[in-house]
């Protein structure tokens, strides 16, 4: 062997397991390997996760907050136009360095996969040129997957259709879209058939941004399911956001709810967005806006979560955690029970890494090294605690550790050393 990981918790529950590594891959899971490695890690219990991956991000637009000013409605619409001012004075090497900061961010929280969407509404095509530089960049620790994603919408930007079809071209893989921000609802439909018909003759996955609106009757997902099945989809195709479910009569979600699942469409959740961006011209109840995760897990979607924004004209927050991300889930959806906290674990791992149809992707033998060792004994202490990430590993190789996290009490009489992660709640 050349890694091994002694003593783990893993998120199925799984307790006390050894976990062997050799080359790039996990070859054994099991309570105690008798062989030996030159690299051990004794867990102590703590959480073993496949690496995080993020599903829906934004990598051309991060850690730009204040370029040319802050957002000060709050709202999509004003991050769209603040974007707009700063997209001119972009320039290749900036967008780069703040994407590579990014990286090592995300890194550093065990987070070695992510989906970002690239704004291809900029006839140099700059960012798309620039994130397909950092792809390379990245691919020895991050697994980067680019969406041609028309931010200024796909018929309303009269050179979007040439310029996503340049960046497919270019070596961009997922074809994007923005159907609640075009003209008119008909126009968004239109939108949704000609991307899915781009997406089918080029054998390509689909994710588009659809109906992040609290505008009930942006129906744009029906049209995304009902595509999906007229070109055999299935399975390759993402609906983001979906806020509008949301806010949609419960009779028809009734009706759209089994079309989402039986066109094997997944939906991406963005918690922290949804909940900070939607909402925002209501008074008092205040919408929450986020879709109907828990309604859609019930009727077999796949659905995960996504960071979406750090630090850019969106979104101010955010550091690359995605259980920070997981742990917002858990609140806006009031998904508490000890199942749908497991599912939320599942919606920034496995769920998300299906949806990117990233390969070996787990924790069984066969399965890519791609982990994280936790200062946590299980899922639910890793996101109530957002618990420290004490080893990341990719392709069986530490690539980034941080020491424990310890609080020194100054108390006389109380122990000098407090760990968070050391508060169980009482076993029965
Ligand atoms: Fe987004």
């Amino acid at each position: 062997m050349d890694l091994i990981i002694r003593n783990a918790h893993l998120p199925d529950g799984r307790k006390d397991l050894d976990i062997g590594v050799v080359g790039a891959h996990i070859v054994a899971v099991e309570p105690r390997l008798a062989a030996t490695a030159p690299t051990e890690i004794d867990a102590t219990g703590q959480l073993l996760s496949p690496a995080f991956v993020d599903a829906h991000f934004h990598l051309d637009a991060t850690l730009t907050l204040g370029l040319p000013r802050r957002n000060q409605s709050g709202t999509l619409l004003e991050g769209i136009a603040l974007w707009g001012e700063l997209k001119p004075t972009l320039t290749s090497d900036a967008i780069i360095e703040r994407a590579l900061r990014y990286c090592d961010l995300a890194v550093a929280r065990g987070l070695l996969a992510i989906r970002s969407h690239v704004d291809i509404c900029d006839d140099r095509l700059l960012a798309v040129q620039a994130l397909l530089t950092v792809k390379k960049r990245v691919a020895p620790y991050l697994d980067l997957q680019l969406v041609a994603f028309p931010q200024d919408g796909f018929y309303r930007s009269p050179t979007a259709e040439q310029n996503l079809l340049r960046a497919l071209d270019l070596g961009v893989e997922v074809v994007g879209g923005i159907p609640h921000f075009e003209r008119s609802m008909a126009a968004g439909a239109a939108s949704v058939r000609r991307l899915c018909e781009i997406a089918a003759d080029r054998g390509l996955l689909v994710d588009m941004h659809c109906d992040e609106t609290d505008d009930p009757l942006s129906r744009h997902i029906e049209t995304l399911a009902a595509e999906t099945k007229r070109l055999h989809l299935e399975g390759r195709v993402t609906g983001s956001h979906l806020t509008s479910m949301h806010s949609m009569d419960n009779y028809y979600v009734s009706k759209l709810l089994p079309l989402i699942a039986d066109s094997g469409v997944a939906a991406i959740a963005n918690p922290l967005i949804n909940i900070t961006l939607q909402g925002r011209h209501d008074s008092y109840p205040k919408r929450r806006g986020m879709t109907r995760v828990p309604e859609l897990l019930a009727a077999g979607v796949n659905v995960a979560f996504g960071h979406d924004c750090v630090m850019d004209p969106w979104y101010a927050f955010g550091s690359a955690d995605m259980l920070e991300v997981a742990h917002m889930a858990v609140h806006v959806a009031q998904m508490t029970s000890e199942s749908a906290i497991g599912q939320c674990y599942q919606a920034i791992t496995s769920n998300a890494a299906q949806i990117l149809h990233l390969p070996d992707y787990g924790l069984a033998p066969g399965c890519r090294a791609d982990m994280v060792i936790l200062q946590a004994a299980d899922c639910f202490e890793a996101i109530r605690l957002k618990a420290n990430r004490r080893w990341v590993i990719k392709g069986g190789r530490v690539i980034a550790e941080s020491p424990p996290q310890l609080s020194l009490l100054h108390l006389p009489g109380r122990a000098a050393m407090l760990d968070f992660s050391a508060i169980q709640p009482p076993s029965a």
